[in-house]
């Protein structure tokens, strides 16, 4: 692939749904990861292998995973949060999953109920279990800038757990923004640090966009060499145990600004407008890219 393709990871199937307060139909989330795989996208983030008593809206990851209309040229991976969520993933033929750490002791309590250490100690046998299936992992880092809980974390900090997910055998590793309070300024400092121990072209960027800089962040990894961007189709999102987080940036946003760059994503913006209009009817609230309202208004 060329240096000026970015890869966009969808993923408002799982971060975009998991937050909705409203029981949301498993055929609209099927319908949703149908139109999504005829968009262009190439990795499209499922579901969640997780409790259902933690997150009742992805109770339904096997169904989901298992109805939807596979496309070869896609990639549909799973959050697994355990060897439970891994065994889960492995019985509904899942090819790839990932796996999420915290750069922040308080948030890890609040979202796996266990510490830094408990995280490494749970994802290390899951990550061997998942290579022995010839399943990809990809790894999460929440907090990378704030947390909800704790306030400022350090680069430092990231950069470390980052490393060691990394070490571990995860192909990719992506920073979350969790609660979307990085700015340039902060996203630079941060990328500098990590990229010192991860090449950077294992690198993605993970932005909710509360303070409105996501796009902003997004720009400044592209020139920091980061070909890897998370986004979800009208800015669906939000993590249940990050509260006043919103959601992440939309994914017609992140391809118009990439298209204006010249950079190649494989999307097709008109597509992508059509299926971020079609959940946002669904959901029943206002598509929340502004680039989806302006064309769509035209
Ligand atoms: P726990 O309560 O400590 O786990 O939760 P446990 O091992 O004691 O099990 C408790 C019960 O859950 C048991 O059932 C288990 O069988 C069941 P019971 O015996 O009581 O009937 N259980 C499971 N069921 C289904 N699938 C599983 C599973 N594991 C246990 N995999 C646990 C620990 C990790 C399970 C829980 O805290 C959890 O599921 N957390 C997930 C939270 C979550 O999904 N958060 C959102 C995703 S992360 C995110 O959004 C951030 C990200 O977008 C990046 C960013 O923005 O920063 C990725
Ligand atoms: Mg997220």
């Amino acid at each position: 692939l060329s240096s000026l393709f970015v890869k966009i990871v969808e993923v408002g199937p799982r971060d975009g749904l998991q937050n909705e307060k409203s029981v949301i139909p498993t055929e609209t989330k099927i319908e949703f990861i149908n139109r999504l795989s005829e968009t262009g996208l190439s990795v499209v983030e499922a579901t969640s292998f997780v409790s259902p008593k933690w997150v009742p809206q992805m109770g339904d990851a096997k169904k989901v995973i298992t109805s939807i209309k596979k496309k070869d040229s896609v990639s549909y991976p799973c959050l697994t949060p355990n060897l439970k969520g891994l065994e889960a993933a492995i019985e509904s033929g899942v090819k790839e999953v990932a796996v999420f750490l915290a750069a922040s002791e308080s948030f890890s309590k609040k979202n796996v109920n266990c510490t830094i250490e408990e995280s490494f100690e749970r994802t290390l046998p899951l990550i061997s279990k998942a290579k022995e299936h010839g399943i990809l992992v990809r790894g999460y880092v929440s907090c990378v800038v704030g947390c909800p809980y704790e306030g400022p974390i350090q680069a430092a900090k990231v950069a470390e757990v980052s490393q060691r997910l990394y070490d571990m055998g995860c192909y990719e590793i992506s920073l979350g923004d969790t609660i979307g309070v990085g700015t340039p300024g902060s996203f630079q400092e941060l990328l500098w640090s990590v990229s010192n121990v991860v090449p950077v072209r294992a690198l993605a960027v993970h932005c909710h966009d509360t303070y409105g800089q996501a796009l902003a962040n997004i720009h400044c990894a592209l020139e920091m060499g980061v070909r890897v961007v998370d986004s979800s189709m009208s800015g669906l999102g939000g993590c249940p145990y990050a509260p006043g987080a919103s959601g992440n940036v939309a994914t017609e946003d992140v391809v118009y600004m990439l298209q204006g760059m010249k950079y190649e994503t494989g999307v097709n913006l008109q597509k992508a407008i059509e299926t971020g209009n079609w959940i946002s009817e669904r959901l029943n609230r206002a598509n929340g890219s502004k680039a989806a309202k302006a064309l769509t208004l035209k």
